[in-house]
């Protein structure tokens, strides 16, 4: 599998809403990091989608290469 691109070597943080349902963006390329804007299609990437359960704020995982996808694991430092 091809890694994918890293958006950012920082997380990005986002205020979840209860009920609302995002796609995280799994490949790096979307223009509207770091949702999907569907610039993944044609590679073997697809988004993380998820319902949030709670009004939260978070911090997405912007390298890409997180352990824990969407949310940031701190890999960011060794990419
Ligand atoms: S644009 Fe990256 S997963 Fe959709």
């Amino acid at each position: 599998m091809a890694a994918p691109k890293i958006a950012a070597k920082e997380p990005r943080e986002v205020e979840l809403k209860a009920g609302k349902v995002y796609a995280w963006c799994a490949c790096g390329q979307s223009a509207n990091q770091p949702f999907c804007d569907g610039s993944h299609k044609g590679t073997e990437f697809s988004p993380e989608v998820f319902k949030a359960e709670e009004s939260i704020k978070v911090w997405f995982c912007m390298c890409k290469h997180t352990g824990s996808r969407p949310l940031c694991d701190g890999t960011h430092k060794k990419v």
